[in-house]
């Protein structure tokens, strides 16, 4: 049952039996691919850690997030969830996730502005005493809506860079109440799903909405973070050439030695024919940018917020505008230049119309972390100050043995003296 006027995402379709067959039908594809939640699967319905707890969502509602959500709920929470991007819900999936009767699911495809906040709204009403988010839209509607509810949430989890930048920054203000996990910064993470989660379905989503090639193409990565690390990589590897535009040294320096071209955005504007932001930064692609570029470039951001190509100035310049595929605007410039923005320069992996988002193993790995860390907030809340915390590294090493094992992978385990050796600083030459 729904506990605001919000309705949950089953009253928005027509066809809602349709819909939750076919997202049930992505989920278990999906599924047969993560041996970690089906790991985690056994044990949360057995031991039924989350028993009695309301865990409040703002995700990215597609099958891989589907599965984490019934874990949870098997685990013996109600579940409340939304999406955390208006265009990155499939409405198939949300519709099976509401059919089950611990979930309600009100994350819907398309929604303006209001409906996103009203959906928002509505899954705080559930009193959530876990938050777990993607991008801190949840946790920042909880502390300005509803301080009520703090003293009674345990604990939070927080899934992508752009989010714990944010709460490290309402962190230092003072102003995070409960504590929150850094999910996004641990080693099985990070290294998989920024690296080549991001690469991997950028990159593909990209070829797929096109139908271009990435052979002989110039394609200008904006940041060489995680994510750029990981798009930079697929791209070489696909026969590109790839130039890198930084604002930190020491990054800008890596990607130098990996052997790319790395050069200010205004000169890479000039011979860019891909154009793929990942910074997490604001305007990062602008007007004077806009002015340089080739005919028929393509614009793409894999950063969490839809801020990082300047579509205001672009529109400015534009003296037409037109769909010209599915998921790619084309505005044409008053000289006949043709600009082709994909997904309304919103997170492509995942925005445009036939994006699927990450690939299932490395969601797999990410979800395995998050619900260790819910069950962690539940069973030890009291070990945490509010604020954002590190996740324990024995929480990462759980869901990295259970990947192994589930690969059939052994690996060597240190002898006693070979412990007794890292720990000591008397050993000399
Ligand atoms: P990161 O912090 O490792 O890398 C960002 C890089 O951008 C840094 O090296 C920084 O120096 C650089 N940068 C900042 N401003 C810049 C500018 N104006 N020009 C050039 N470079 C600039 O962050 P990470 O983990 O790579 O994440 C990047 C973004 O991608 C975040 O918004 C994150 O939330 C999002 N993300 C998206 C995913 C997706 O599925 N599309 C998956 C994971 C993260």
């Amino acid at each position: 049952m729904s506990t605001t006027a919000y309705p949950p995402v089953s009253e928005h379709l027509d066809d809602v039996e349709a819909a939750r067959a076919e997202g049930r039908r992505k989920m278990d594809w999906a599924l047969q691919h993560m041996p970690i939640l089906r790991a985690l699967r056994e044990e949360f319905e057995a031991e039924k850690p989350l028993d009695g707890q309301t865990v409040g969502m703002a995700m990215h509602v597609e099958a891989k997030t589907a599965n984490l959500v019934e874990l949870l709920a098997l685990g013996g929470a109600e579940v409340a969830i939304t999406g955390c991007n208006p265009l990155s819900t499939h409405d198939d999936v949300s519709a099976a996730l509401d059919a089950n009767e611990n979930i309600n699911s009100y994350a819907v495809r398309g929604v303006d502005e209001e409906g996103y906040y009203d959906a928002i709204e509505a899954v705080v009403a559930h009193e959530p005493t876990v938050t777990v988010d993607d991008g801190m839209d949840l946790v920042h509607a909880v502390h300005e809506d509803r301080p009520d509810l703090i003293d009674t949430i345990v604990g939070g989890c927080e899934e992508t860079t752009t989010g714990v930048h944010r709460l490290r920054a309402m962190d230092a203000d003072g102003a995070l109440k409960y504590p929150v996990f850094a999910v996004n910064d641990t080693p099985m993470k990070r290294l998989f799903d920024n690296v080549h989660g991001t690469g991997e379905s950028s990159l593909a989503t990209i070829a797929m909405t096109t139908n271009l090639s990435w052979a002989g193409k110039n394609v200008v990565v904006a940041g060489y973070g995680y994510c750029g690390k990981g798009v930079a990589k697929k791209a070489a590897g696909q026969n590109a050439n790839v130039i890198v535009t930084e604002v930190d040294p020491r990054r800008a320096l890596e990607a130098h030695m990996e052997g790319y071209e790395v050069m200010p955005m205004e000169e890479a504007a000039e011979v860019g024919d891909v154009f793929l932001t990942t910074t997490g930064n604001r305007d990062v692609v602008v007007r004077e940018h806009f002015e340089r570029m080739k005919d028929g470039v393509l614009l793409a951001n894999a950063g969490h917020f839809d801020i990082e190509i300047d579509l205001d100035a672009l529109s400015d310049l534009a003296a037409d505008r037109y769909e010209s595929r599915e998921g790619v605007e084309t505005y044409e410039l008053a000289d006949g230049r043709r600009l082709n923005v994909l997904a309304e320069g919103r997170l492509v992996n995942l925005a445009s119309p036939i994006a699927l988002g990450h690939p299932v193993e490395v969601m797999d790995q990410s979800f395995g972390v998050q619900a260790v860390c819910v069950r962690e907030v539940v069973e030890n809340a009291d070990a945490y100050e509010p604020g954002v915390h590190d996740v324990p590294d024995a929480l990462d090493r759980e869901v990295a043995e259970i990947k192994l094992a589930a690969e059939g992978i052994e690996i060597d385990a240190l002898t006693e003296a070979q412990e007794e050796y890292m720990g000591s600083w008397q050993h000399g030459t």
